[in-house]
């Protein structure tokens, strides 16, 4: 095929994803997997019921419509009024995706004209680079440092240049843990609105705040109009292989990014579609015991975590545990995650590689805790022996 690579310049840097390479090392060494942030239990008996019944009384068994099924969709709106006091009109303001990683992508192959400028935290959500590049747009990172990983909104003011075009936010914040605080939101809108910006917004973590709750960017003045909304149900239901997220914006944004979603997948999973709009009408217990059970979990693991040495930045939110691993006497944290399989049969995740700015993650190291109580407490005993 002569000299030209295959892969396009805009990929070249991607390379094959951190999940692939650490969970493919965790089935060769039998390791217990804390890597990738998938839990090790399916979500609610009557929402997979759900699912199979659809299945059997074929709906959802060819293409549903491209926005996603009426009942889905519906439901979708009723949970943002449900939890966020957020009105959005079922046909025109909601839009089903294959999952959230979809949702990302539409959004900003729809959004971005090649040479835009997009400002996302880092360390980023890894698909977040990936589709900046294909939509041939710039990224520009505002780094969350340890310990607290607060953004400095002076900072995120000073990347802000006539090319930038859209803010990509993500809170909870995967992998710190960090919440945004609702100044913190309001200073963010402030700029956006001043500076006529274009926010998307991954909530995917939505249901998992462990205090001070989720407070939504669109609902902030004059934030409705600019702002695309994503979230899924992967998380919040413990169904991550099922890949059904959502868009929730006004009607041009959702236009657009429907626009961009249409050539993707055109439609996702359909019988999926009727088991989560169940999921999403679940009463309030489901939602509170699921945030109880991932909290004491975190509590679980980030224990174990500093008994064996590690020091422990306590998330707010996710599932997700930020470490240093530098009071164990290490400093690479990919190195660290690269033998961490064969020295205590353990895998996590080294967030160096969600990092432009690589100095920053360097020695930071992510642990998820959505897994069994004994799966945590031999990974913490494992842990331990180092
Ligand atoms: C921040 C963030 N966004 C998006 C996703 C992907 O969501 P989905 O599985 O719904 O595509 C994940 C999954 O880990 C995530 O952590």
């Amino acid at each position: 095929m002569g000299a030209r690579p295959l892969l396009n310049r805009r990929l070249a840097s991607m390379g094959t994803t951190i999940f692939a390479e650490m969970s493919a090392l965790a089935t060769a060494t039998g390791s217990i997997n804390l890597g990738q942030g998938f839990p090790d239990t399916d979500g609610p008996a009557e929402v997979r019921e759900a699912a199979v019944r659809a299945l059997r009384e074929g709906r959802g068994n060819q293409y549903p419509p491209g926005p996603g099924v009426p009942e889905l969709r519906q439901a979708i709106a009723e949970h943002q009024q449900r939890f966020h006091g957020l009105t959005y009109d079922p046909d025109t303001e909601v839009l089903v995706t294959a999952g959230a990683t979809e949702a990302i992508a539409a959004a900003l192959l729809a959004l971005l004209e090649p040479g835009d400028e997009v400002i996302a935290f880092e360390p980023f959500y890894d698909s977040y680079a990936a589709c900046i590049a294909m939509a041939g747009a710039v990224r520009r990172p505002l780094t969350l440092r340890a310990p607290d990983f607060r953004p400095d909104l002076d900072e995120l003011r000073a990347l802000i240049t006539p090319r930038t075009r859209l803010l990509l936010i993500n809170t909870p914040h995967n992998p710190t843990g960090l919440v945004l605080t609702p100044d913190e939101l309001a200073g963010i809108a402030r700029l956006a609105v001043e500076h006529d910006l274009l926010v998307v917004t991954d909530e995917v973590y939505e249901h998992l705040v462990f205090s001070g709750g989720h407070h939504p960017l669109a609902a902030l003045p004059g934030m409705f109009e600019r702002t695309v909304a994503i979230s899924s149900a992967g998380k919040t239901f413990s169904f991550t292989g099922w890949k059904v997220g959502w868009v929730t914006a006004a009607p041009e944004l959702v236009a657009a990014v429907r626009t961009a979603k249409q050539y993707l997948t055109y439609v996702s999973a359909g019988p999926f579609q009727y088991a989560v709009a169940e999921a999403l009408r679940l009463p309030d217990e489901y939602f509170a015991s699921f945030r109880a059970d991932l909290r004491r979990k975190r509590d679980l693991l980030a224990d174990g975590l500093t008994a064996a040495g590690f020091r422990v930045f306590n998330p707010q939110g996710t599932y997700f545990i930020t470490t240093d691993i530098t009071p164990l006497g290490e400093k690479d944290g990919l190195e660290f995650c690269r033998a961490l399989p064969e020295r205590c049969g353990v895998v996590a995740i080294p967030n160096v590689v969600f990092y432009d700015n690589t100095e920053a993650g360097r020695s930071l190291v992510r642990f998820t805790f959505c897994k069994q109580d004994s799966v945590l407490e031999e990974a913490v005993a494992r842990l331990g022996r180092l």
